[in-house]
């Protein structure tokens, strides 16, 4: 009958509606469009009277048939909806929660920022030089005349005849000295580089910290209380240090430093070499001539100064062995400081 196409076309109608709906919200207006007093269907019912004799029983039964179906369409998508609804909104606070990995300083900036820590208490002010230096810094003023010897040890890359990648630390003592009179109280950390073949103890880059202290009356007995305190609050109480006469150009005397290893307590081991004693920095009484390149007056002022290699501090202070280590980027290594 003709009215069958009408009643199709309501049911694909309502149907798509639904398809698209997602919010109990909008199911709910589609059913009160087609199913609420006003709504489509209940006109059509209501209307049944309107039509002919022969139409109404078919009608009615088919437009019912609508409804039951529209009915359970209804039903069906409100519950899909309440479910995925509870679902999206569940949170299950029982389960363990995934564990975030905090990122943390390298073991070689932790040992770094300790150092530091320990002589900012002391009074010592941080001073930063250029890693690529003149000939004139990293040598010259530091008492390395052109043909000496003690330059072989510090052979390095040379970017043209007078400008170098810096050996050390030490040129920063020049260049603090310059620019201020005494009294003097630095230290200073920083990367340097040397011709070496990367091993378990050498490396072509590395980092030093370089330490400077110029007054009146400062004597080798400063020196020696400095660091003791120093390597005391870097190794525990119990850590002694000693000192061996050694040659720098820049310092006279000068002396190499060695702590009580920390591993055995002096009884011997292999860390130490069954020496109980460690060799960590140089140290030594500014030599005159360093004073007279920076034009501070000899018969005043004297001074001690002092370089140790971080690496060196870490290795020993954490029990690291192989100095490539440090160099990896292997995290499984680095997440274990
Ligand atoms: N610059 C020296 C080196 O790299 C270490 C050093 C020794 C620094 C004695 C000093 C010092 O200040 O007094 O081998």
């Amino acid at each position: 009958m003709k009215f069958e196409k009408e009643i199709e076309d309501i049911k694909i109608a309502i149907f798509d509606k639904l398809k698209h709906s997602s919010t109990t919200e909008e199911i709910e207006t589609i059913r009160a469009q087609y199913l609420g007093r006003k709504g489509i269907i209940t006109q059509k019912l209501k209307n049944i009277k309107n039509r002919s004799k022969e139409e109404r029983p078919v009608y009615g039964k088919i437009m019912n048939a609508l409804r039951v179906t529209i009915e359970k369409a209804f039903e069906k998508k409100n519950k899909e909806t309440t479910k995925t609804k509870r679902t999206k909104d569940f949170f299950d606070y029982t389960i363990p929660g995934d564990k975030k990995w905090l990122g943390h300083h390298h073991p070689l900036m932790k040992t770094m920022t300790e150092i530091i820590d320990i002589f900012v208490k002391m009074g010592f002010a941080i001073e930063y030089g250029p890693d690529v230096e003149t000939d004139y810094y990293n040598f010259e003023a530091l008492n390395f005349p052109k043909d000496h010897p003690s330059r072989d040890t510090q052979d390095t890359f040379y970017l043209n005849n007078n400008l170098l990648l810096r050996t050390q630390t030490s040129p920063v003592q020049v260049r603090v000295m310059e620019s201020r009179k005494p009294p003097v109280r630095i230290i200073s950390p920083g990367r340097c580089y040397r011709v070496d073949s990367f091993d378990a103890s050498h490396s072509p880059v590395f980092h030093q910290i370089e330490g400077l202290y110029v007054d009146t009356n400062v004597t080798l007995s400063d020196l020696t209380g400095t660091l003791d305190i120093f390597f005391k609050a870097l190794y525990g109480p119990s850590t002694k240090i000693k000192l061996t006469p050694h040659f720098f150009p820049f310092t006279e005397p000068s002396a190499e430093l060695q702590v009580s290893c920390p591993f055995c307590e002096e009884n011997g081991c292999t860390t130490c070499g069954h020496t109980g004693w460690i060799e960590v920095m140089g140290c030594g009484m500014v030599h005159p001539n360093v004073f007279k390149s920076v034009g501070y007056d000899t018969n005043i002022y004297t001074g001690f100064a002092f370089g140790m290699g971080v690496e060196r501090i870490c290795m020993l202070k954490y029990g690291i062995h192989d100095l490539r280590l440090l160099f990896g980027n292997d995290l499984r290594f680095i997440r274990q400081f």
